[in-house]
């Protein structure tokens, strides 16, 4: 290929094929760079060693033209030699050219430099074909597959077998919606698409394929971010007769093997950190370790104060507790109120805040605060106490969110820096204020653990769960559990998730009791998202440019054009009647 010629190939008589990227014309003399995935190969036409009616026809080429260019390799002069090329030292001198694929204007271009910014991203999308020439997706395309080599040969290298799992199949809890494919044979039945393997994965335990993977493509309808799509792959994994740290080892390999394909040595083992200690500390499971900004609990030192707000959000059980921003006093009004416009978005009432300055505290609240609290609190000149006074539930999200706009603030996001975590003993139910109904947090296969069900069997909502995920810069890049293999137990926990008659979790679980039944080893395994690695791997900021056909966030896809409709016929036999207006 064209791209991958170098000085070694200096003398031989080529062929190279692929896309005019840039046509230059010095008057009599004419360079096309010929672009394929190696990369640019620049050919020259020029009356020295090109007859002219191959001039003429190289010169009328629109660019993005697929062409086949025959001639002889030769170094370049010194002086003409480009060492950001990789192709840099050699050019094709051109005595033949064939358009083998003319090419219409582009709607966007693919030659961009380093000072042209890309084309809109809905333009980029709805031009796909064209977007995914350039040499930016064309690379991260090619990293998505050595990441997914890599995990093959880590994997089988362990002894994992890659097995398929169903893509029409029941319905899979893993709290977002389903997509359902209606049936044409069975009137009024439907499939669902995989929100993950979850259960087919403990099904091959039962089966004995005692250690399981998948690059699995996952179905689920949510609403859609940057860091995530409506169908999305994962590293499925599973494997019996383990416990968590043989899996968190064996994912910590994964890991090292996936970041030194892109060539970033990753130190193992990883910190690790409880749930309820990152919940404490960061307010989030999922915190960015690469700046501190911790979260304080202050409740005794505004126990004192005679503030109503306070006051009464103590009374009823809250907290009061805060983040010190080293240099966030200088931040005008107007820039912390849009801080705690972000805490009132994230469900807080309101934001205290307190600025130490020459000596004094400033804020609405000082004056109810006496003097001894606030000598307690320590602030020092310069200082911003930025607070939620509000149950954890309130405060932990808000403070998450403040906390880290201010690090953006502060510049404290090093893209350069790398903080892996064990997130570990999730709980392994949220329960809901308002009803007390549970929901599981990680999934409903989580086994939870014994000694928690041992200690508080009445106490669902206090057991931690056999649960751990694994994140990288406040981002969850995987998640599993140890599973619950016992049918019993398993019954035990559809029923506290609200799923109490036994002929319904037969119809929505049978084939995973029925499994587990018929005599399950202990197991548990993991999910990374592999489309969350291969953007951070490839240095991008949206999945959408590690997935070569994605969804915008309306969850559309903008080139094949989808959703569409349908005929009517094409529904009725599908059983299925649309509603008017
Ligand atoms: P979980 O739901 O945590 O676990 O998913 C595992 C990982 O998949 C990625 N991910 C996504 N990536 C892109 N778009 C999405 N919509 C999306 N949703 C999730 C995340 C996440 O960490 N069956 C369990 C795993 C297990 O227990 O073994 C599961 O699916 O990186």
């Amino acid at each position: 290929m064209g791209g991958a010629l170098r000085r070694a190939d200096v003398g031989a008589t080529v062929t190279v094929g692929g896309w005019v990227h840039r046509s230059r014309d010095l008057g009599g003399q004419l360079f096309l760079a010929l672009r394929d995935r190696e990369g640019l190969l620049q050919c020259s036409f020029n009356p020295d060693w090109t007859a002219p009616a191959v001039i003429a026809a190289a010169a009328a080429v629109g660019v993005e033209s697929v062409v086949l260019i025959e001639g002889t390799v030769h170094a370049r002069p010194a002086d003409q030699v480009n060492p950001e090329m990789a192709t840099g030292e050699v050019e094709v001198r051109a005595t033949g050219i064939r358009v083998v694929g003319p090419a219409l204007t582009p709607a966007i271009p693919v030659a961009t430099s380093k000072d042209t910014k890309p084309p809109a991203e809905e333009l980029r999308l709805r031009h796909r074909v064209l977007d995914l020439r350039r040499p930016e997706l064309q690379h991260a395309l090619m990293l998505r597959h050595r990441l997914a080599k890599a995990t093959r040969d880590y994997l089988s290298g362990l002894g994992y077998l890659e097995l398929e799992t169903p893509i029409l199949t029941k319905p899979t809890p893993e709290g977002a919606r389903d997509f359902l494919v209606p049936s044409r044979v069975h009137a009024g039945e439907f499939y669902a698409l995989p929100q993950s393997p979850q259960i087919y994965k403990q099904l091959f335990m039962c089966c004995g394929f005692d250690r399981y993977f998948q690059i699995a493509r996952c179905f689920r309808d949510e609403d859609l971010r940057a860091d995530r799509q409506l169908e999305f792959t994962q590293i499925d994994i599973e494997a019996s007769f383990i416990g968590r740290e043989d899996i968190i080892t064996m994912a910590e390999g994964l890991v090292r093997a996936l970041w030194a394909e892109a060539g970033i040595a990753v130190e193992t083992p990883f910190p690790r950190m409880s749930y309820a200690e990152a919940m404490e500390r960061y307010g989030c499971d999922r915190p960015d370790l690469r700046y501190g900004l911790e979260i304080r609990d202050l409740t005794a030192v505004f126990r004192g104060s005679e503030s109503g707000i306070i006051q009464s959000a103590l009374a009823a059980g809250g907290r009061v507790r805060a983040i010190v921003v080293p240099g966030g006093g200088a931040w005008s009004r107007k820039q912390v109120d849009e801080l705690e416009a972000i805490a009132k978005q994230a469900g807080a009432g309101g934001l205290l805040r307190l600025k130490a300055h020459q000596g004094a505290l400033e804020g609405p609240l000082a004056k109810f605060l006496p003097a001894d609290a606030q000598a307690a609190l320590g602030l020092q000149e310069g200082e911003l106490l930025l607070g939620v006074a509000a149950a954890d539930r309130i405060s932990s999200p808000a403070l998450d969110r403040v906390r880290q706009e201010c690090a953006a603030r502060l510049g404290l996001v090093d893209p350069a820096v790398r903080k892996f975590l064990w997130v570990l003993d999730f709980p392994m139910f949220d329960q809901d204020p308002e009803t007390g109904a549970l929901a599981a947090v990680h999934h409903p296969f989580t086994s939870p653990n014994a000694e928690d069900m041992a200690a508080r069997p009445d106490a669902p909502a206090t057991w931690r769960a056999l649960a751990y995920d694994c994140v990288l810069n406040g981002t969850e890049l995987g998640g599993g559990s140890i599973r619950t293999s016992d049918p019993a137990v398993q019954s035990r926990m559809f029923q506290l998730l609200g799923i109490g008659d036994v002929r319904e979790q037969e119809r929505r679980f049978g084939f995973l009791l029925e499994g587990l039944r018929a005599g399950a080893p202990p197991h548990g395994g993991i999910a990374f998202g592999f489309d969350r690695i291969a953007m951070l791997l490839a240095n991008a900021t949206s999945l959408r440019d590690v997935i070569a056909f994605p969804k915008t966030t309306a969850a559309r896809a903008l080139f094949e054009g989808a959703p569409t409709q349908v005929p009517v016929a094409d529904l009725d036999e599908l059983h299925i009647r649309p509603v008017e207006g």
